[in-house]
């Protein structure tokens, strides 16, 4: 796309309007940034122009430099010279901001002198989350408005920030300056009424050209140090957040210049750097994910239900009715039901607490909450979702049910986490309607859902799942079934490997500081602690598959039977002391290492020295070898599929990209050695043959 296209130019009386037009979100691409410099010259040469109007086309002003171009060579005009030309332009520049004014897309605002907007519109540098910090001029010109305190916080979070949220908070410089001089009404016409504020100003003489860069930064009163070691630890093992504070800390003193040009140099290490490359490969494979080849059109639904009020459904059941859905909630008898529903509202009170809702957003979304005993008001149902206990018989018993009490057009959902979906959808007449939507706990925060395809689901009722989901504000990844499908088969092997490494000598407390430290949200073995070990273990021994045969995991067996079910029992793994802390924190408990100790002199597995990078490895290696052959066996889309769901599901760090980037990192050449090593010393059984040609598909 040339110039022209991408930038063009109007007029409308003494007001030149420049027009940014480079869909889907008009991105700072080579082609907009020359078109920038072009036509502010050109209207800076028109001597019938008194103020210059920065608009866009679309869905969206700039949401901000366009990360197609990061892997490859910089091009002029780079994006700092562009800012610096509109701050410096002879005439007032105006930024009329709608949609999301992101990045490079607010530094470009900043850089303006007037901001007005839409009050729905977002503005935010969320650089932090692409493993970068703002790198033309964001670091600098925020805090010179907003105060240091408030830019802190703006640039490390990476938040996006209503327009209104802002302006109720009134954040001015003691200069005058302010992030917004006018806010129109959301969705009414900007450019007319940008127009005729510009025109105001011009008619009042009141037109200035506030140039943010020649203000000084206020820090009165801030504690810098204290803000800083607050967010590295924050950061968690991530680096932008606190490059950013630093560069903020930095720079403030000094001049736009200077400061521009440590911001820049920084931009462009972390621009460098795998954290950044795992980042914006996150971003771009979570579009991918829930693309399919199918073609057929997703069906409206409104109507849910969901069967089973537990914790697993009452999440469910609030995850639909905050996205507007009339939700239909049924349980087995009233008590049952009841306590469903103080779940429910009990997930509302929270994110009402935290303000994540106002009251009436809440009472909105309670209205659409039926809750009933009787399945027949399932009736007007475009999609159920069933999410009781996992067993096979009792599930196959309530889709027959199901099949009697729902139209013919509805989808039938199994929220199971292991079982065959086949064999559910074999007993009803039409098993093209019987799917997976597999939520994570707690499902009302979760992001992902596994839309499981059974051999007959139809593509209908898949596409339609999947719409449902983005509807939700959630990423769906599409599987097939096998036990576990996809993410718990994956997590099942990790927790294997845990299991082993457990009996050859690595300690509990060893294993989950070194998984923490590495990135892992929590350590496997408290996780299992969390959630029940009894769970993992019934699941296991409950079904049919070799590979996954409850003899893997003699040290969580062990824990069962000596009934250290976990937190519930106030022992598992750790002991839970009441007296500390209501028992929530675990603490190190010589029982537990005993009877694993035991158990391994048992079974005459002889005990050797870990350390972190080994039990690290030996995580990783198995969810790469088992994420590959899921992959082999078209369980998932994509490789790439893999790591959304490890995101998303598992709390894996974002900055490490998931099991296949990491894959990619390590090297083909080195995962075979180890992989060599592993099958040499615990047989091929464990660790089978794979692919790695198949990392060779993974795009990044
Ligand atoms: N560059 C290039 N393409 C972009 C883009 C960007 N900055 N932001 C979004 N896109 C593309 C997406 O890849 C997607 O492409 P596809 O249709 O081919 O899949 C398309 O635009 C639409 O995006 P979404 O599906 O995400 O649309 P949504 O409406 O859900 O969200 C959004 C829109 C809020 C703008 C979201 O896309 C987003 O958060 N984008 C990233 C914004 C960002 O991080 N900006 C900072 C970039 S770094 C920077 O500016 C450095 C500077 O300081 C120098």
């Amino acid at each position: 796309m040339n110039t022209q296209q991408t930038v063009t130019i109007s007029k409308h009386n003494h007001i030149g309007i420049l027009t940014i037009d480079y869909p889907p979100v008009n991105a700072l691409s080579q082609s907009v940034r020359q078109g920038l410099i072009d036509g502010l010259e050109n209207l800076e040469n028109d001597n019938t122009v008194k103020a210059i109007v920065l608009q866009c086309q679309s869905r969206t002003f700039i949401a901000g430099a366009d990360i197609k171009e990061f892997g490859k060579p910089p091009t002029e005009p780079l994006l700092p010279c562009v800012v610096n030309r509109i701050e410096d332009s002879t005439k007032p520049v105006v930024a009329a901001i709608f949609g999301t004014s992101l990045g490079g897309g607010f530094e470009v605002a900043l850089a303006c002198h007037y901001r007005v907007a839409l009050a729905d519109a977002k503005i935010g540098l969320p650089e932090v989350n692409l493993g970068l910090i703002p790198g033309a001029g964001g670091t600098q010109r925020l805090p010179r408005i907003v105060g240091a305190q408030k830019a802190l916080e703006m640039v490390t979070s990476g938040k996006h920030y209503g327009v209104s949220e802002l302006a109720n908070k009134d954040i001015t410089s003691d200069k005058g300056l302010t992030l917004f001089d006018a806010i129109f009404e959301a969705n009414s016409d900007l450019l007319a009424q940008t127009l005729v504020y510009v025109e105001g100003l011009i008619n009042s003489n009141n037109l200035q050209i506030k140039r943010v860069g020649e203000q000084s930064v206020n820090d009165d009163n801030f504690d810098w140090s204290k803000a800083i070691t607050t967010i590295s630890k924050k950061a968690r093992g991530k680096e932008a957040p606190v490059v950013a504070a630093n560069i903020l800390f930095d720079t403030k003193a000094m001049g736009i210049k200077d400061g521009m040009k440590l911001e820049r140099e920084a931009f462009l290490t972390l621009r460098q750097s795998e954290q950044s490359a795992a980042l914006r490969y996150a971003f771009s494979i979570e579009k991918i994910a829930a693309k399919t080849d199918f073609k057929e059109t997703p069906l409206a639904i409104n109507n849910v239900g969901v069967i089973g009020g537990g914790n697993m459904g009452s999440g469910i059941a609030t995850a639909f009715l905050a996205a507007g859905f009339n939700l239909t909630l049924i349980e087995q008898n009233q008590a049952a039901l009841d306590s469903g529903v103080e779940r429910i509202k009990t997930n509302f009170k929270r994110n009402l607490k935290s303000g994540r809702i106002n009251q009436k957003q809440m009472d909105t979304c309670l209205d659409n909450l039926i809750a009933t005993t009787d399945y027949h008001q399932l009736g007007q149902s475009e999609l159920v979702v069933e999410a009781i206990f996992e067993d096979l018989a009792v599930k196959k018993q309530l889709f027959a049910k199901l099949e009697k009490v729902c139209n013919a057009d509805c989808i039938l959902a199994t929220n199971t986490s292991y079982l065959d979906i086949n064999a559910i959808a074999d007993v009803i007449k039409r098993p093209q309607q019987v799917i997976g939507m597999h939520f994570f706990s707690p499902a009302n925060i979760m992001k992902l859902v596994e839309v499981v395809q059974a051999d007959k689901s139809s593509k209908v009722a898949l596409i339609s799942a999947m719409a449902v989901v983005k509807k939700l504000n959630k990423i769906s990844v599409l599987v097939g079934v096998c036990f576990g499908f996809a993410g718990n088969r994956m997590y099942t092997r990790y927790g294997r490997e845990i299991q082993q490494m457990l009996l050859e000598g690595a300690k509990i407390e060893q294993i989950d500081q070194a998984m923490t430290t590495w990135g892992m949200a929590m350590g496997p073995l408290a996780v299992q602690d969390l959630s029940g070990i009894d769970i993992g273990h019934n699941a296991r021994s409950a079904q049919p598959f070799p590979e996954y045969d409850p003899g893997y995991f003699r040290a969580a067996a062990t824990m069962v039977e000596n009934n250290r079910l976990g937190r519930k029992t106030g022992q598992g793994f750790y002991r839970y002391d009441q007296d500390n802390n209501n028992g929530s924190k675990p603490e190190v408990d010589p029982v537990a290492a005993d009877l694993i100790r035991a158990k391994a002199a048992e079974l005459g597995i002889k005990s050797t020295e870990f350390n972190d990078e080994i039990i690290v490895e030996r995580a990783l290696l198995a969810l790469i070898s088992e994420g590959l052959s899921l992959y082999k066996e078209g369980i998932v889309q994509r490789l790439s599929d893999i790591d959304v769901v490890w995101l998303h599901g598992y709390g894996f760090p974002r900055h490490k990209g998931g099991p296949m980037f990491q894959a990619i990192q390590i090297g083909k050449d080195n995962i075979a050695l180890m992989l060599e090593r592993l099958r040499s010393q615990q047989g091929s059984k464990i660790w089978p043959e794979v692919d790695l040609s198949l990392l060779d598909e993974l795009s990044l």
